[in-house]
């Protein structure tokens, strides 16, 4: 399609080098979408019959049939998606499929082919955040009185619940579902009609493109435009983010389906053997997930790093960008759905929960808080308190059982009901804070929103 110069044939090695088809054949259906806008935009400039565009919209159809049931021969000679799609055209329809390419270039066809793309991901992916948050919502309701340790520093902190703990993963998957929504304005933008660099000199009506496309408006730069992959960078570090609180939850998860937490029992369904060790139920699917959160991480660094010095304005290296990005949206839609899957089958152990929040360590801080409400300065009051653990500590006796009168005047005989785990997690009830009540009103919030 661009041989009109050249009189040697590419270097078989250069063909493998440098094609894309074997992943960018992906866009087929933007591009084939973007070719027809691109069409009938002709059509309405006076340079396509309208018989002309009909013999292209059909042309093109077929192909894309033809793709989608897996029956369209690609080849690597014709390098990527675009020259695939337009040789296979003009073969099956003559020269009126060498009229297409008019106005047109592959560096704003790429473009314009990748945010269509990374529009109906990022639609999609919307849809499996929102899925996990549902069911991370359903166990966060089963559990909202379920109380158990909060952890600092993985040592046992506060009590708190398990709907507590599992909202906080909910409110970070509302973070990452506003990231996407943000990004997608600027990804909602056709750059179609910024031509190779320098748009053309015929004027296609790139307003009724961007219309017929879906997209919000057009570029206004057309250097800026073919070269602009920011929106790809924003992306890859959205599904980053989101791929470190999966990751996150996983270790969670982790810890909580050992032997010494029990907290949770994952289903036969979501865990494998060991091909040795008999006994062996492991969180695989939690582990997969941790890991995977590295290549997310590494395809950002990937994109960051093949932009930087790049001179305006296409440059092949550009090429490079979708393999990354097409990983990271393959791995994200993969690790949601099976996570989803995972929590909405997994069973909170409620007793070891009970075992472990049993602690009256816990309440330690409760402890100094009783003693400014009567009237001793907070400081002091946990130096009391923490007096009463190292001895506590040091006579093996639990918290609750000491005589604190013993231990100075400030407390009192009742001081001692402090230790009630129910009243504790009642008295929590600013907002953010993780009384019951509060959990239920949150849940209820994440319900309707
Ligand atoms: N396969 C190319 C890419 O993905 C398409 C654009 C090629 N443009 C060019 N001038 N060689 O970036």
């Amino acid at each position: 399609m661009w041989k009109g110069r050249f009189s040697q044939a590419t270097a078989d090695l250069l063909q493998q080098y440098g094609e894309s088809i074997s992943y960018d054949w992906r866009l087929y259906p933007h591009d084939v979408a973007g070719s027809i806008a691109h069409a009938r935009a002709q059509v309405n400039a006076g340079i396509l019959s309208k018989s002309e565009f009909s013999q292209i919209e059909n042309g093109l159809r077929e192909i894309e049939k033809e793709i989608s049931e897996g029956k369209f021969e690609f080849s690597t000679e014709l390098e990527d998606i675009h020259m695939n799609i337009e040789s296979a055209l003009t073969e099956r329809i003559g020269t009126t499929g060498g009229k297409l390419h008019t106005a047109r270039s592959r560096n704003d066809q790429v473009a314009t082919d990748t945010r269509l793309y990374c529009r109906s991901a990022i639609d999609n992916l919307l849809n499996l955040l929102s899925d996990f948050q549902a069911a991370l919502l359903d166990q966060a309701d089963k559990h909202a009185g379920t109380i158990f340790p909060g952890y600092t520093h993985l040592q046992r902190g506060q009590p708190v619940t398990v709907g507590h703990h599992l909202l906080a993963y909910v409110e970070m998957l509302v973070r990452d579902k506003e990231r996407l929504v943000d990004t997608r304005k600027r990804v909602n933008v056709c750059p179609l009609g910024s031509g190779a660099l320098a748009g053309s000199t015929i004027n296609l009506d790139r307003e009724a493109i961007a219309q017929e496309l879906g997209f919000d408006g057009v570029t206004t730069n057309s250097m800026d435009a073919i070269s602009d992959r920011d929106y790809l960078a924003e992306l890859l570090f959205n599904f980053a983010l989101c791929g470190a609180h999966l990751s996150r939850l996983s270790e969670d998860l982790i810890l909580w389906s050992s032997e010494e937490f029990g907290f949770v029992t994952l289903s036969d369904a979501h865990t494998t053997g060991s091909s040795l060790m008999p006994q062996k139920k492991n969180p695989d699917i939690c582990e997969i997930t941790r890991g995977k959160s590295g290549r997310l991480y590494g395809n950002l660094v990937s994109i960051l790093t093949a932009l930087k010095g790049l001179p305006l304005t296409y440059n092949r290296d550009l090429q490079e960008d979708k393999e990354p990005l097409f990983d990271s949206i393959d791995t994200l839609t993969i690790a949601l759905k099976v996570n989803t899957e995972m929590v909405t089958a997994m069973e909170i152990n409620t007793e070891a929960c009970q075992i472990a929040s049993s602690d009256p360590m816990l309440l330690a801080t409760d402890l100094a808080d009783w003693l400014v409400k009567q009237g001793v300065p907070f400081r002091s009051a946990h130096e009391l308190v923490g007096k009463a653990v190292a001895e506590a500590v040091a006579t093996r006796t639990p918290l609750d059982q000491l005589d604190l009168t013993k231990l100075d005047p400030a407390f009192t005989s009742d001081a001692s009901s402090v230790f009630s785990l129910t009243k504790a997690l009642a008295a929590r009830t600013n907002p953010g804070a993780p009384s019951v009540a509060n959990v239920r009103a949150q849940i209820a919030r994440w319900r309707q929103s």
